[in-house]
C-alpha cells in the first residue's frame, strides 16, 4: 500500500466514517432558531444549544450540509481535538499530537484564530504561534495529500479556545461567514445580516407560499432571503465553502448531495414578493443581484415611495410585510427617525389590515409601534433595537 492510499483509509476511518462533533455558531439570540433549523435539515440529529451557538453530531456530509442549508448560522466548526493544559510544553505536545493530515492539504496555509479565558495560557499570539509550529512539524514528518490541481492554497481557520485550561481545537468549515449567501456583490449602506433577516422572517411566520412585501429594501437582504426561501433554494446554493478544500472533501458526493437538495427547488417563487426602495440605485444592485441567482422571476424590484402605495392594488389578500426603516446615522437625529416611524406606523394601521408585520422600531421609538404587536429584542449593529411582530388588526 503507498503513502497516499494509507492515508486516505486513515481519512476514511477517522474522519469521513464515524460522526464529528459540530458547532453552528449563531448571533446572541438566535440558538434555538439554528437549533430547529438543524433538527430540520439532518435527520435523527440532536442539536444542542448553547450560548453562542449550537452544538451537534452528525456525519461529515451532514456537517457539509448544514453549511448549504442553514440560513441562521454564522460559521459551523468541526471539533478536531480537546485536551488540558497549563503550560507551554503541554500545549506544544498536545498540539503536535494531533493527526493535521487527517484535515489540511500539504499547502494549506493555517490561519490560527485563538480566544483564551480564565487560563494559564492566555497570550493568544503565543498560542496561535504554537499551533502553526505544530502544524510545521508535522508536514516535516508525516505525507499530507496534496490540494486538487484546480484549487488555490486558501489559508484555513482553525479556531483554538481555552476556557480554564481546556483547550478545544476546530477547523472553520465554512471559509466566508455563512450570512455571505453569494449573491450581493455591492451591498450598499447598513445592510441587515442576512442571518438575522431569515431570523425575521421566521419570526413573522413567513413560509415561502404567501405574498412578502418588504416597502424599504435597501439592498434587498429579505427580499433576497425570501425568494431564496420561497424557491427552496439553500442559503449556500450559490457560494462555496473552506470544507471543499479538506482531505476528506469528495467532490462527487457533494455533487449528489447538491442534486439532492435541487430536486426540492421550484421556480419561480409560487407567490408574489415585492421589493420596493424610493433609491434607484439600491434597486439596481437588487436586480442585479436577483439576476446573478436566476431569481428575477420571483421578486419584483420597483422604485416607489412607501407612502405612496396601497398593498390592496397589489395583493387582494394580505400579505406579510417586513420593514426596517431608516435610522440613526442615516436620518440625521433621532428625533428625524422618530417622526418617520410614526408616519409608517400610521400608514401601516391604515392600509395594512389583516397583514403579517415584522417591523424594525429604530432606538428610542418603540412606544410608537402598535400595540396588536409583539416586541422582540433585536441586536443589531451595536444597538440595541426592537423588532415587533403581529398581525395588524382588521
Ligand atoms: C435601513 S434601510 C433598509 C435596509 C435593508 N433592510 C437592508 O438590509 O439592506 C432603509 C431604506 O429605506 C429607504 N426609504 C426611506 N424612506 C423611504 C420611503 N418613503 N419610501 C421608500 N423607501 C424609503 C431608504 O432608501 C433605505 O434604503
Amino acid at each position: 500500500m503507498t503513502d497516499a492510499t494509507a492515508l486516505d483509509k486513515r481519512i476514511r476511518r477517522h474522519v469521513i466514517g464515524p460522526p464529528q462533533l459540530f458547532f453552528a455558531a449563531t448571533a446572541p439570540g438566535l440558538e434555538p432558531v439554528c437549533a430547529a433549523e438543524l433538527a430540520a435539515c439532518i435527520p435523527g440529529v440532536q442539536p444542542q444549544p448553547v450560548a453562542g451557538g449550537v452544538s451537534f453530531q452528525a456525519r461529515l456530509d451532514d456537517g457539509f450540509r448544514a453549511n448549504l442549508m442553514l440560513r441562521t448560522a454564522n460559521r459551523v466548526l468541526m471539533r478536531i481535538a480537546r485536551f488540558q493544559a497549563a503550560h507551554f510544553k503541554q500545549l506544544e505536545k498536545a498540539l503536535a499530537d494531533i493527526a493535521w493530515e487527517l484535515y489540511l492539504a500539504r499547502e494549506t496555509p493555517v490561519a490560527p484564530r485563538v480566544v483564551a479565558h480564565r487560563s494559564r495560557l492566555h497570550h493568544s499570539g503565543a498560542i496561535g504561534e504554537r499551533l502553526a509550529d505544530a502544524v510545521a512539524g508535522r508536514r516535516r514528518g508525516a505525507v499530507f495529500n496534496p490540494l486538487p490541481a484546480a484549487a488555490a492554497p486558501t489559508p484555513q481557520a482553525v479556531f483554538v479556545r481555552a476556557d480554564q485550561d481546556r483547550f478545544i481545537v476546530s477547523l472553520d468549515a465554512s471559509g466566508d461567514l455563512l450570512h455571505k449567501r453569494g449573491l450581493k456583490t455591492d451591498v450598499g449602506p447598513a445592510p441587515l445580516r442576512e442571518t438575522l433577516a431569515a431570523a425575521i422572517l421566521a419570526q413573522v411566520g413567513y413560509t415561502g407560499e404567501e405574498p412578502l412585501l418588504d416597502p424599504m429594501c435597501g439592498s434587498g437582504t429579505f427580499v433576497l432571503e425570501a425568494a431564496m426561501q420561497a424557491t427552496r433554494t439553500p442559503p449556500g446554493w450559490y457560494r462555496d465553502f473552506a470544507f471543499a478544500r479538506w482531505p476528506a472533501y469528495r467532490p462527487q458526493r457533494w455533487a449528489y448531495l447538491r442534486r439532492m437538495v435541487q430536486t426540492a427547488m421550484r421556480k419561480p417563487a409560487p407567490s408574489p414578493i415585492w421589493g420596493f426602495d424610493h433609491d434607484p440605485p439600491a434597486c439596481r444592485r437588487i436586480e442585479a443581484a436577483l439576476a446573478k441567482g436566476g431569481l428575477e422571476d420571483s421578486a419584483a424590484i420597483q422604485c416607489r415611495d412607501f407612502f405612496d402605495l396601497d398593498p390592496a392594488a397589489l395583493s387582494p389578500v394580505p400579505g406579510v410585510a417586513v420593514i426596517n426603516p431608516p435610522y440613526g446615522r442615516r436620518l440625521g437625529s433621532t428625533s428625524e427617525s422618530r417622526a418617520l416611524f410614526g408616519r409608517i406606523v400610521a400608514h401601516l394601521t391604515r392600509f395594512y389590515a389583516g397583514w403579517r408585520v415584522a417591523l424594525i422600531a429604530p432606538p428610542g421609538a418603540e412606544q410608537l409601534a402598535p400595540r396588536t404587536l409583539t416586541a422582540h429584542r433585536l441586536p443589531h449593529g451595536g444597538l440595541d433595537l426592537r423588532l415587533f411582530t403581529g398581525t395588524l388588526p382588521r
